[in-house]
C-alpha cells in the first residue's frame, strides 16, 4: 500500500512538472507572438508605466494596446489587502501572519487577498514583502513584511506567493534588497539643486546570502511574476541599476525567470539600469516634485543609438508578457477594472480631476473573508504572560476597558499615503499600519465593541476610559466599583516613509499601564503594534496577563475577544525578540544631520552586525530578553515526550554544489538530507496548538567567524486535543545545513558535528541531538 501511494504521488509530480513546462512554453509562445507585432514605441510602452491618474486608475499600469486587444496591466498595493480601493477587506498584516507560524493560514490569507485583487480587475499585487526583514527593531515598514528571521520570512514568502498566484494575479516580491530603513530611503534634491543619494546598505556577501537574500530565494522558488528593486543603494550602487544583484544573483545564481520592476521612482538611469537587468520602470511618468522617468522615449533613443540592444528590449517585453500569459490574464473573462478605482485613487491623492471624479459605485469584493481575517487575527496574537490562569476570562461581572486603542477610529477610516505621518491618530484602535500597505476600511470591529457584545451575553457591566491623558495622571473618578478585570489596550503606529522613534508603545503607554495596574489588581495588557516594543510595566505585580496582538485587520475586536474568552486557545509565537530595555538591541537606524551630509553619497548604513540580528544578537552577546523569539503561551501545556530521532535520507555524502549557481530550479539546493523526528503531547486540559521549533548550531571549528549560536531551521504547528501526542518531522535540506562560502562563492556544508535543538522557543529547547553530514 505504502509503496503504491508513493508511486502514485511520484506520477502526480511528473504530470504537474510536465504541465507546468507546457504552460510555460505556451506562455512564452504567446509572448513571442505578441512581441513580434510590436513597434519600437509599443515595446517601450510595455516596459514603462503610464500615469496612474490618467491611465487605468491603478498605482501603476502598463497602458493598453488596443490594436492587439491588449487591455493593459494594472498594478496595485498592497500586501495586506487592496489599497486605494473601496469595499475591500483589511487583512492582518504580514507581521501578524508571521506570528501565527501557520503555513496553511499564510497561504489562505494570500489566496483571499488575491481573490479581491482579481475581482477588482487588477493584475498585479505589489507584495509580499521580505525587505525590510527587520534588522532595525524601529524600522517603519517591518510590519509589512513578516519576521526578522530569514527562515520564517522565507516560508511566509513562499506561501504568500503561491497563495496570491493561485488566484491568477501576479505576485511581486519586494523590496530587493537591503531596504531596512525609511530614513533617507531614497534620494532627495536640496533647494540649491544638489542631489543627495539614498542611504547605501553596505553588507558583505555572506550576510547578503544568509540573511537578506534567504527569503528572496524562497520567493524565487515559488516563481513570482516579478521582483521589485528597492529605493536604497546597495554597496554604493542603486539596487535598480545593480548588475550584481539583478543579473548576477537573481538570474544567474537563482534562475529567476520573471521580470524586475523598479519601486516607484527608484530608477536613476536608462541604459545602466536596463543593462544591469531592470525590465520595467514604475510609475514611468515625470511629475515635478515627485520624480523623473528614465524609461519611455529614452529607451527608444537608447535602442536607436545602440547603448541598449534590441535583443535586450525584446527580452524585457518577453519576460513581462510571459507572466501575463502564464497567469492566464489574457482570457476574455478576466474581470474588468472596478470603475471606482480611478475615483478612489484620485480622492486619496487629493487631486483635482474635475469630471473624472464621479464616484461610481465600487464593486464589493469582500466575500466571506471576514471569517478568515478573524481567525488569522486571533492566531497571530501572542500570549506573553498569564499568571495563575488569569485568562481566559470566566464570566467577569464588571469589566474595565482602558486606553485610546480600545475604541472607534475618530479620524476617518483610512490612514494611507498621503498624508501619512509617523504619529498616527490619537483615538481609535490600530489594526493596520500606514502607507502603501494600508487598506481603506469599510468597517472595523473595535475591541470595546466586541467586549461589550460579549458582556451583554452575561449581563456583565463594561466601564471604560479611552483618554490616555486622563489615564496617565491616574484620573479614574468615573470608575466605580473597581472592575474584576481591567483590560488596557495600547498601540504603536508606523507608516511608510518614517522610522519609529520609540520602543515603548505610543501615547504615554507606560504611565497608562502603571496607573491602571496600581488601582486594579487584575490587569491585562493587549498591545496592537507594528513590531518590537519594550514593556517596562511587564513585571508590575498587578499586570497579570499580556497579549501582543500585532495588527489583526478589520475583525480585530472579535479576534481579541475570541482569545480573551477562550473560544480560541492562543497559539501565536513571537516572530521577533522583546528586549528588557532598548539598549539591548543596539542596531540603530542610520541618521545624519544636515551638517553631516558633506557629500551626495554621505548616507551609509554599515551592516556590521552581519548575521547577528534579532535573537542571534541576543544569543551571541548572551543578553537575557524579556520575551524571546519564538515564545508564546497557551491555555494548555505541551511537552516533548521522546528523544529526537535523526534519519539520514542518503548514505552517501552529497556532492559539492558548483560555485555561484544554484539555478534550475534550485532543486539541488533544496534537496532533503536528514529527517529529525520529535513527539509532542498536549499535557494540559484544553485542546490547543503547539509550535514545535527546530534550531541548528553549525560546527564552530569549520564555519567562519560570525556564525550565529543557533538559527531557526524548522517549525511545525501541531493541533492537539487534550492528552493527544503527535510525531513532528522536520526535513533538513542541503540549504538548511549550509553556509555561504565567500571564498568558494558557493553554499558549503561544514564538516563536523551539528547540534540540533528542538523545543518551544529560541530559549526553551529541551531536546537536542548531534548530526554530521561530512
Ligand atoms: C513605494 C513603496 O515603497 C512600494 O512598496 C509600493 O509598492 C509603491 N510605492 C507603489 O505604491
Amino acid at each position: 500500500m505504502r509503496s503504491l501511494a508513493l508511486i502514485s504521488l511520484a506520477w502526480v509530480g511528473l504530470v504537474n512538472a510536465a504541465s507546468a513546462s507546457s504552460d510555460w512554453d505556451a506562455a512564452v509562445g504567446k509572448a513571442n507572438d505578441f512581441l513580434s507585432q510590436l513597434t519600437l514605441a509599443e515595446k517601450t510602452a510595455v516596459v514603462t508605466g503610464a500615469n496612474p491618474l490618467t491611465g487605468l486608475g491603478c498605482i501603476g499600469s502598463i497602458g493598453p494596446i488596443s490594436r492587439l486587444n491588449f487591455s493593459g496591466i494594472c498594478f496595485s498595493d498592497g500586501s495586506s489587502g487592496v489599497n486605494r480601493a473601496d469595499l475591500t477587506s483589511v487583512f492582518p498584516a504580514g507581521l501578524t501572519t508571521a506570528a501565527t507560524w501557520d503555513r496553511d493560514l499564510m497561504y489562505q490569507r494570500a489566496a483571499a487577498i488575491g481573490d479581491e485583487f482579481r475581482a477588482k480587475g487588477m493584475h498585479v499585487v505589489l507584495g509580499p514583502v521580505a525587505g525590510p526583514l527587520g534588522r532595525h527593531p524601529l524600522g517603519g515598514r517591518n510590519w509589512e513584511g513578516f519576521s526578522a528571521d530569514p527562515y520564517l520570512t522565507g516560508v511566509a514568502m513562499d506561501h504568500s506567493i503561491r497563495g496570491f498566484q493561485s488566484t491568477g494575479v501576479q505576485a511581486v516580491a519586494k523590496h530587493y534588497i537591503g531596504n531596512e530603513q525609511e530614513t533617507q530611503r531614497t534620494n532627495l534634491t536640496l533647494a540649491d539643486g544638489t542631489n543627495i543619494d539614498a542611504v547605501s546598505s553596505n553588507m558583505d556577501d555572506r550576510t547578503l546570502h544568509e540573511v537578506y537574500l534567504w527569503p528572496f530565494v524562497d520567493a524565487i522558488n515559488a516563481k513570482p511574476a516579478a521582483v521589485m528593486c528597492s529605493y536604497n543603494r546597495f554597496n554604493q550602487t542603486y539596487t535598480c541599476e545593480n548588475s550584481k544583484l539583478l543579473n548576477g544573483i537573481l538570474r544567474d545564481e537563482l534562475g529567476f525567470e520573471g521580470y524586475t520592476v523598479s519601486d516607484w521612482y527608484a530608477t536613476h538611469s536608462t541604459e545602466d539600469s536596463i543593462n544591469a537587468g531592470l525590465d520595467m520602470e514604475m510609475p514611468g511618468t515625470t511629475v515635478p516634485g515627485q520624480g523623473v522617468s528614465w524609461f519611455g522615449d529614452r529607451v527608444a533613443a537608447a535602442v536607436e543609438n545602440g547603448t541598449v540592444s534590441t535583443d535586450r528590449l525584446d527580452e524585457m517585453v518577453r519576460r513581462i508578457m510571459t507572466q501575463y500569459y502564464l497567469l492566464g490574464q489574457d482570457i476574455t473573462d478576466y474581470p474588468t477594472l472596478d470603475p471606482s478605482s480611478l475615483s478612489v485613487i484620485a480622492s486619496q491623492y487629493q487631486q483635482e480631476l474635475g469630471s473624472l471624479v464621479t464616484n461610481p459605485p465600487a464593486r464589493d469584493v469582500r466575500g466571506d473573508h471576514a471569517t478568515l481575517i478573524r481567525q488569522v487575527g486571533a492566531a497571530g496574537a501572542v500570549l506573553l504572560k498569564n499568571v495563575n490562569g488569569t485568562l481566559p476570562l470566566v464570566s467577569p461581572a464588571n469589566i474595565g476597558v482602558f486606553g485610546n486603542d480600545a475604541g472607534d477610529l475618530t479620524d476617518g477610516l483610512v490612514y494611507q499615503d498621503p498624508p501619512a505621518t509617523n504619529v498616527g491618530f490619537e483615538y481609535g484602535t490600530l489594526d493596520i499600519g500606514g502607507g502603501s500597505s494600508s487598506v481603506r476600511h469599510t468597517y472595523v470591529v473595535t475591541p470595546l465593541e466586541a467586549i461589550k457584545a460579549r458582556a451583554r451575553q452575561t449581563n456583565a457591566r463594561v466601564q471604560y476610559i479611552l483618554n490616555n491623558e486622563r489615564l496617565a495622571v491616574g484620573d479614574f473618578h468615573s470608575i466605580y466599583p473597581v472592575p474584576d478585570v481591567c483590560i488596557v489596550f495600547l498601540k504603536t503606529f508606523a507608516a511608510e516613509g518614517f522610522d519609529r522613534v520609540s520602543f515603548e508603545a505610543d501615547w504615554n503607554s507606560t504611565a497608562v499601564v502603571n496607573q491602571v495596574a496600581d488601582k486594579c489588581n487584575n490587569t491585562v495588557v493587549v498591545t496592537h503594534s507594528v513590531g518590537v516594543n519594550t514593556m517596562p510595566w511587564a513585571n508590575h505585580t498587578n499586570v497579570r496577563a499580556i497579549i501582543a496582538a500585532h495588527l489583526p485587520g478589520e475583525e480585530t475586536g472579535n479576534s481579541i475577544a475570541d482569545i480573551l474568552w477562550g473560544d480560541v486557545n492562543p497559539s501565536g509565537r513571537l516572530p521577533y525578540t522583546i528586549p528588557v530595555q532598548e539598549a539591548d538591541y543596539d542596531i540603530p537606524i542610520a541618521n545624519l544631520t544636515s551638517d553631516e551630509v558633506t557629500y551626495p553619497g554621505a548616507w551609509q548604513s554599515n551592516f556590521t552586525d552581519g548575521l547577528l540580528i534579532d535573537y542571534r544578537h541576543f544569543d551571541a552577546l548572551d543578553i537575557e530578553p524579556l520575551y524571546e523569539f519564538g515564545f508564546g503561551l497557551s491555555y494548555t501545556t505541551f511537552e516533548l515526550t521522546t528523544d529526537l530521532s535523526i534519519t539520514p535520507l542518503s548514505s552517501a555524502a552529497p556532492d559539492p554544489l558548483p560555485a555561484g549557481n544554484q539555478s534550475n530550479p534550485l532543486t539541488d539546493f533544496y534537496a532533503p538530507l536528514v529527517n529529525v523526528t520529535a513527539q509532542v503531547a498536549n499535557t494540559g486540559d484544553r485542546d490547543g496548538a503547539s509550535v514545535v521549533q527546530l534550531y541548528l548550531s553549525m560546527p564552530s571549528e569549520s564555519t567562519p567567524a560570525g556564525t550565529p549560536v543557533r538559527v531557526l531551521r524548522g517549525f511545525e504547528k501541531a493541533q492537539l486535543a487534550t492528552g493527544e501526542a503527535k510525531s513532528v518531522v522536520f526535513q533538513l535540506s542541503r540549504r538548511d545545513l549550509s553556509y555561504w562560502s565567500t571564498v568558494d562563492q558557493a553554499w558549503r556544508i561544514p564538516a563536523g558535528q551539528f547540534q540540533v535543538q528542538v523545543g518551544f522557543s529560541s530559549r526553551d529547547l529541551p531536546k537536542s541531538a548531534q548530526l554530521s553530514i561530512l
